[in-house]
């Protein structure tokens, strides 16, 4: 048996065994994005056409700066900054992380504010408050909850103290602990509402919509949509990997983990898509609903079949897994740097970048209420936090990332790591990366970029 390394000094917290780090890793990519965006996405944007191109995307832009920003991290076993320091101590590359963890702090600051909706949700959805089949009704109890200051900044503290809980716990007795018994639940209750919505009368007709390729609708902006997302579903270009990367074991098949973790996320995407538009083509509702598909379609969706009132709960309930591991691994992008690098205590970095979040997240809570004409560059905070992270943060981080690990670290460097230091015998697969993560996905990302700042317009 492998002995357990007692806590002291110079003791590292990390990931114990290969399913924690599945869990850890899959729970960070899976969230939000999967069960919100993903689905309206598709159904805007020619079915099956957009899959295809978002598996394309993944596979030439998420994935490639996954297995990067891991590779960073097992190799400089630290957070976001102080692992590009240690990789490249004399150029200013350390920059790149501290972008990565502004983002991790800016983006959790209104991704718990959508989490606290849906936590809200279980609750009214339990009391019955969204039981009606009218979206009309439906729209209004969201509006109820997003105008009211007093409940968006409550649910969402309640939501960041039980982050933080579970970030104090620890890596692998919070982190670690927590995902590897919530992934499992969250596959099981989707499949769960999966078999509902596909034993519906008419459910046939919401597979064609789901899978259906329209080409058609597929225009250069769909093609940046997908990458995007590709960005945001995988948690890079921010640090989130490099930090769970610096927890890996050494003994971990990185581009193998990565690309496992991709293919799950792309399966529980696919497996949301399916729990939610044939359901709600049974009931005739519009599934170009866009953004409120969740908030307002989909209770007047499940209040319309029987035993809506249980489905709609244990919806909600796998809504609010998913956006828990998301939210733990944002939290421990600020947390593992300020505790590594100050050498705070973890309570005590938590506890700062909870007060943090309390502060900035407030922001993005009243901005459906008290702030909502308060603008800066035109957009309310919420919009703000969103727009800078998705848009500008992110591809910026994700763009130098690849050009310092394809043009600076070189392969020599990632060979040494992505195959154990010779003990994996993946060459060809660290060749095509290499090649990929070179050339072909700074590219990509560059023309991103572009068009989230506005520069090029497709
Ligand atoms: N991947 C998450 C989702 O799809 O909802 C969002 C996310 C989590 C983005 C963690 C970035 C991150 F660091």
């Amino acid at each position: 048996m492998k002995m357990q390394q007692a806590p002291g000094k110079g003791f590292r917290d990390g990931f114990t065994t290969n399913l924690g780090v599945i869990a850890a890793t899959l729970g960070s990519a899976v969230g939000l994005g999967n069960i919100w965006k993903f689905p309206y996405l598709t159904g805007v944007n020619g079915g099956a056409a957009f899959i295809i191109i978002y598996l394309l995307c993944t596979l030439l832009v998420g994935l490639p700066v996954m297995i990067t920003e891991l590779i960073i991290g097992r190799r400089a076993r630290a957070d976001a900054i102080t692992s590009l320091q240690k990789l490249e101590p004399r150029q200013p590359w350390y920059l790149v992380g501290v972008s990565g963890v502004i983002a991790a702090f800016l983006i959790l600051a209104f991704y718990s504010e959508v989490a606290c909706w849906v936590f809200a949700y279980i609750f009214k959805a339990a009391s019955g408050v969204l039981a009606s089949t009218d979206p009309e009704v439906t729209s209004q109890a969201f509006a109820n909850m997003i105008t009211n200051p007093v409940q968006s900044l409550v649910w969402q503290w309640i939501v960041l103290v039980f982050i933080s809980v579970i970030i104090i716990a620890g890596v692998s007795k919070g982190i670690e602990a927590m995902t590897k018994r919530l992934v499992p639940c969250l596959f099981l209750l989707l499949l769960l509402v999966c078999a509902r919505s596909l034993t519906l009368p008419g459910a046939a007709e919401g597979l064609g919509f789901l899978f259906k390729p329209d080409f058609s609708k597929v225009t250069w902006a769909t093609v940046l949509t997908a990458m995007g997302l590709s960005f945001f579903k995988l948690s890079v270009g921010m640090g989130t990997m490099i930090t769970y990367g610096s927890y890996f074991r050494d003994d971990q098949n990185i581009p193998g983990t990565a690309a496992r973790v991709m293919l799950a996320d792309v399966a529980v995407s696919i497996l949301a898509g399916l729990a939610i538009f044939p359901a709600v083509f049974a009931f005739g509702f519009e599934p170009g609903a866009g953004p409120k598909l969740l908030f307002i379609t989909i209770p007047a969706v499940f209040s319309s079949m029987p035993l809506g009132g249980v489905f709609m709960v244990i919806f909600f309930i796998l809504t609010a897994i998913a956006a828990t591991g998301a939210m733990l691994s944002l939290m421990e992008v600020p947390v593992a740097f300020i505790s590594g690098r100050l050498g705070w205590s973890r309570t005590t970095a938590t506890l700062v970048t909870l007060a943090g979040l309390v502060l900035l997240g407030s922001t993005a809570a009243l901005s459906n209420s008290t702030m909502a004409d308060f603008k800066l560059l035109g957009m309310t905070m919420f919009d703000l936090l969103d727009y800078s992270t998705s848009n500008v943060l992110l591809p910026l981080g994700g763009l130098f990332l690849c050009l310092f690990i394809g043009w600076r670290w070189g392969l020599e460097n990632i060979r040494r790591t992505a195959s154990n230091e010779g003990s994996l015998n993946n060459d060809a697969v660290i060749g095509a990366f290499y090649a990929v993560v070179k050339f072909v996905t700074p590219l990509l990302v560059f023309v991103v970029l572009l068009n989230g700042l506005g520069i090029i317009k497709l």
